[in-house]
């Protein structure tokens, strides 16, 4: 079933996604799902689809129990951004789809990681902000956080809970630009306050110390007085107001070694139930060597098992209690296999949505296990 739904998808591809530039097809597939938000039949369609590829596999992590052991990563349904939040509110307002994708991608690939959000809305970065590299099986992106923003966002979602999928995640990032640490703490809990203030609770929450694609230098949020810092903080909000919803971070890779095993023992201490491992490897974007531009897919594989080799070295050597979830090039049987091997016990994937489809978790689990 996996395989058919495989080849359906490539003969697709070729003619509808790989004709067109990355961007392109992406801006596309964006307008098609929020299209289609609404309508019966794909709403019908996905839910067998899913059902028919996707059994459901308990997997407990991060202190939830997943019904699948793969994601969808941040970064494909995080909405449209906007120059300031009356604006977005409006849209809200006007019934515009503001999250595309937010109905329709949960039914057909199960769990899913909205956002980013930040606190006030992002237009994102100008001109071309992504590419795919097919031979590499690799997507480069430098979007920057373009995003509706957490109180539009809130409102969007809120407005729809009866319909919000039963598994999701929302991930939040500190604003770019905001050098003060105190300001930039309050906006992380500001945005995830406005998500709990309408009710919106997600079943886990990310805070994403680690996007390369912004005016910001990641490594500075993930040093170890920082991230204690940041994470205490929003532990100590979520906490405060009996908030029931695990924190998770996502970190970068190609950190210092000891900077893993750090961020391990930071996170084991403030309570944090498990690490994304890892963002994107920022690298010159192919268009402008001065601007950097963050690679995902195969050619981060490598980066991000190496990542969480040093994490799981640090989590046996002093039994810290955070999990560890695998993301960077998670394609198909042999990169689950060694995530796996890594005592991974959930994976996300961005770049497998464009090379292997939205079947990529079903066709990737049936390749592990023909391993
Ligand atoms: C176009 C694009 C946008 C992304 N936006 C975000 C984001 O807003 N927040 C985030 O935490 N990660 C974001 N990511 C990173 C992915 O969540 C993921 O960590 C990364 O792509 C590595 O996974 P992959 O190798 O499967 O692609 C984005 C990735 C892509 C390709």
């Amino acid at each position: 079933m996996a395989k058919a739904a495989e080849v359906g998808y490539q003969s697709y591809a070729k003619r509808f996604i790989y004709r067109f530039d990355a961007q392109q097809s992406h801006t596309m597939l964006i307008e098609w799902l929020e299209s289609i938000e609404n309508a019966h039949f794909w709403l019908q369609a996905t839910s067998t689809a899913h059902s028919l590829l996707y059994p459901k596999i308990p997997t407990p992590v991060g202190g939830i129990t997943l019904d699948y052991p793969m994601m969808l990563a941040a970064g494909f349904v995080k909405g449209h951004g906007f120059a300031d939040e009356s604006t977005a509110i409006q849209a809200v307002k006007a019934q515009q789809n503001i999250i595309p994708g937010w109905r329709i991608v949960p039914r057909l690939v199960g769990p899913v990681e909205f956002g980013s959000f930040t606190r006030y809305p992002r237009i994102g970065n100008t001109g071309r902000v992504m590419w795919r590299d097919r031979r590499h099986l690799s997507t480069q992106n430098r979007v920057g956080l373009k995003n509706p923003g957490a109180q539009a966002a809130a409102l969007f979602l809120s407005e729809r809970k009866d319909q919000l999928p039963s598994q999701f995640g929302i991930n939040i990032a500190p604003s770019p630009g905001v050098d003060d640490e105190r300001e930039s703490i309050q906006h992380v809990i500001e945005a995830m306050g406005v998500f709990i203030k309408r009710g919106v609770l997600p079943t886990w929450f990310t805070l994403n110390l680690s996007c390369p694609n912004t005016e910001d230098d990641p490594s500075g949020a993930q040093t170890e007085s920082s991230a204690r810092n940041m994470c205490g903080y929003v532990m100590q909000f979520l906490n405060k107001n009996q908030v029931d919803v695990p924190l998770w971070v996502k970190i970068s890779p190609k950190l210092a070694p000891e900077q893993y095993a750090t961020l391990l023992k930071v996170f084991h201490e403030l309570g944090i139930k498990a690490v994304i491992a890892t963002n994107t490897l920022g690298m010159p974007s192919p268009e402008d060597e001065t601007l950097t531009a963050g690679v995902g897919g195969a050619i981060l594989h490598k980066e991000a098992t190496t990542a969480l080799t040093l994490l799981r070295n640090a989590s046996i050597e002093h039994g810290y209690k955070v999990d560890l979830i695998g993301c960077g090039g998670l394609l198909n049987g042999d990169s689950y296999n060694s995530f796996k091997n890594l005592d991974v016990v959930a994976m996300q994937y961005w770049s497998a949505l464009i090379f292997r489809g939205p079947f990529a978790g079903a066709i990737i689990l049936s390749e592990y296990e023909r391993l």
